[in-house]
């Protein structure tokens, strides 16, 4: 199999983790639940719970070396052919990329809108991001080049298409972020929103706001579908992937900050409130900009710009580990595998965008919820921590211990790797465990 570089895998998982999950639902699930106390919780919940799970996906990889099917059945005790139902979880990536690419499309059409000037009051930016996503032709114009820039890149492969696009965009996207954040260490307002960002308020924390840090922690480091067990099965045998799953987390986690950071900034400069919700990117940030003239145009073009750098390098790491699964066990060729799997996104994603006009919405609306919104639901609220808890629970009791012992130490303390076990075994699947039924609301 072609392999990354060490420095293509972090860039390449890095990419995947850094996507609209940092720079637009961090900042406004921050927003909502009112800042410092979350952050803190999110931080805790990435270092002790998110990094265990990226660990643990990253050796089942590195040592299955192959797709997420093979790899479960490779390195289990028992090597019990069954394990192979654990690759179901590669659907869900194909189900997010669906809306994922919906997603992105809105983005790239803000870039191109932003040219030609923003709205100056909320309620304009409301209807024309409301009068979005229920523009049919727009959305399928979009969505169809960003599916088409996606497909584009995986065909080449894991050399010349996903460590190439992260090692053009991820620079790229860091610059665009440095700029920002420096103009934004220039405002008035930088200091209120660090203050927001990190004194805690502890009175705002109850059980929904440590639970959405919790959900969060897994999306953003794109966790519980199989992106970082495929990546990691291109990962060099040597390579330390404690370390390189450490820098990700790193990585990710700084983007978020700094998002933030950026974010509230723009937004207490202008007086504009700090828990809009989703539209707070779509919505909010936009008046904010139209504020400052032809330099709030640039930077609103050079922000959406960073949105789509990191949407683009997360969508193909949504789609490679369907791939990967009909090249290893179908032996499909790269092409067959992405016309299949190219094609499934696609049209869903015209159906996901379909289900919100107001043509086709009731025929595509069940149970009060379009189908959109369902394949959010299915893959966020059940598939992924389903994957997740099986993927602890298939480390902690289904593979050899002493095995995972030795990969450890071989660039670990002992220690380290007790607590990585006892995490992966008992603590992250008991968690998981309450936001999963939270989420399918049996607690509250
Ligand atoms: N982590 C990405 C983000 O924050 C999204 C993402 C990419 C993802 N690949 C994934 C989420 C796999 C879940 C599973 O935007």
């Amino acid at each position: 199999m072609n392999k990354f570089s060490r420095i293509g895998f972090i860039l390449a998982a890095a990419g995947s983790a850094v996507g609209l999950g940092n720079i637009w639902k961090f900042p406004y699930i921050t927003g909502e639940f009112g800042g410092g106390a979350f952050v803190i919780v999110y931080l805790l919940a990435i270092l002790f719970i998110g990094l265990s799970v990226f660990i643990a996906e990253s050796i089942i990889g590195q040592h299955g070396e192959s797709d997420v099917s093979t790899s479960f059945v490779r390195i289990s005790k028992s090597k019990n052919p069954k394990w192979k139902f654990a690759g179901f979880v590669i659907f869900a990536g194909l189900i997010i990329l669906s809306f994922y690419s919906v997603v992105l499309g809105w983005i790239l059409n803000y870039v191109f809108t932003s040219f030609q000037g923003l709205p100056t009051e909320a309620s304009v930016a409301g209807a024309t991001f409301g009068a979005l996503t229920k523009d049919i032709s727009t959305q399928i114009f979009y969505h169809t080049i960003v599916a088409g820039t996606v497909i584009f890149i995986v065909l080449k492969g894991i050399k010349d298409g996903i460590e190439r696009i992260n090692l053009i965009l991820m620079p790229l996207l860091a610059l665009i972020l440095f700029g920002l954040f420096l103009y934004a260490v220039s405002l008035d307002s930088f200091s209120q929103a660090m203050s927001f960002m990190f004194v805690p308020d502890w009175s705002k924390i109850n059980g929904s706001a440590m639970l959405a840090a919790l959900g969060q922690a897994f999306f953003t480091l794109s966790l519980g579908v199989g992106t970082i067990i495929t990546y990691s099965a291109s990962l060099p045998k040597d390579t330390n992937f404690v370390k390189t799953s450490m820098y990700v987390a790193f990585v990710d986690t700084l983007v978020a900050l700094i998002a933030g950071i950026i974010i509230f900034t723009f937004l207490f400069e202008a007086g504009a409130p700090s828990a809009a919700g989703p539209g707070l990117v779509f919505i909010s940030l936009p008046v904010v900009f139209s504020d400052w003239g032809i330099l709030g145009q640039v930077i609103a073009i050079s922000f959406f710009v960073a949105l789509v750098f990191a949407g683009i390098t997360s969508a193909v790491s949504m789609i490679e580990p369907s791939l990967l699964f009909f090249i290893e066990r179908y032996n499909m060729t790269r092409q067959k595998a992405t016309i299949l799997c190219g094609s499934i996104f696609y049209f869903a994603g015209i159906i996901a965008l379909l289900s919100m006009s107001d043509e086709f919405g009731p025929a595509l609306t069940f149970a009060g919820k379009n189908t959109f919104d369902w394949m959010d639901f299915i893959t966020s609220s059940i598939m992924m921590p389903l994957a997740a808890i099986l993927t602890c629970v298939f480390i902690g009791f289904y593979v050899d211990k002493d095995l995972l012992r030795d990969k450890f130490t071989k660039h670990t303390s002992v220690l380290v790797f007790d607590a990585w076990y006892i995490l992966v075994k008992y603590i992250v699947p008991f968690a998981i465990t309450i936001l999963f039924l939270n989420k399918l609301g049996f607690i509250s």
